[in-house]
């Protein structure tokens, strides 16, 4: 796992490098889920080779009440803004308890454009072959928007809660379409639970039944596998 994060973290940084322009920041994505943890290691290692950032998460539950230790703003705030000595200030995690989430959603697409755009997306997939939360189904093209969860993703994502009804149905995510306008991404997965999806990701054809599948119209992307995640290629 260290060596997949090393490697991760030479990818990462050596985009946010070359990002650089004079009084901007380097602007990261962030992923949650446990498939980056290792990365966020490494980063947090090397932190003092990172510049001043800002970041944008992917993707947020819907409806848990603000400081639940499963909010990605909280998962974003301990495993990544606190390990990286990021300015809390410059991170932005999509609005889950927005009165009006498309319009929060509307918002973030805004604030990303705002900052020039994300240089490099960390990515992990899901075991459907979903990014971020874009579920099967959701457009190529897709933007910030409130989508409903699968239950697969549900029952996925439930050993980081007391039961599955505790789960939220429904999540705000970066589409397809704004993980596409990154200018890098950098895709880490792990475990053979992972192995169906990435062959169908990255060998079959270009679908919406398959989200990640829009890695292969991207010009600039580096996939990480460890632990049998390779295994259907
Ligand atoms: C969640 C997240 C995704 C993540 C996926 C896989 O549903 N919204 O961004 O890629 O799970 O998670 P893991 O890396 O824990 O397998």
């Amino acid at each position: 796992m260290n060596e997949l994060g090393e490697a991760a973290a030479d990818a990462v940084l050596a985009r946010l490098r070359n990002a650089h322009s004079p009084g901007t920041r380097p602007v990261l994505g962030v992923a949650t889920g446990s498939s980056p943890l290792s990365l966020y290691r490494a980063l947090a290692r090397r932190r003092n080779e990172l510049p001043p950032l800002r970041a944008f998460a992917l993707d947020e539950y819907l409806g848990l009440p603000p400081g639940h230790s499963e909010s990605y703003a909280e998962v974003v705030r301990r495993e990544i803004v606190e390990p990286l000595a990021l300015d809390a200030g410059h991170v932005a995690v999509p609005d889950g308890s927005a009165a009006d989430p498309e319009r929060a959603a509307a918002g973030y697409e805004a604030a990303i454009a705002a900052a020039g755009g994300v240089d490099v997306q960390i990515l992990g997939i899901g075991n459907n072959g979903h990014l971020a939360f874009n579920e099967p189904g959701s457009a190529l093209d897709s933007r910030t928007r409130v989508v409903r969860l699968e239950e697969s993703t549900r029952q996925a994502n439930a050993r980081f809660f007391a039961s599955l009804d505790e789960v939220p149905t429904h999540a705000l995510t970066q589409g397809l379409g704004t993980i596409r306008a990154a200018r890098s991404l950098v895709l880490l997965a792990s475990g053979e639970a992972k192995a169906d999806a990435l062959a169908a990701a990255l060998q079959g054809p270009v679908t919406e039944q398959v989200p990640a599948s829009i890695l292969q119209l991207h010009p600039d992307v580096t996939i990480l596998l460890a632990d049998g995640a390779g295994a259907g290629l």
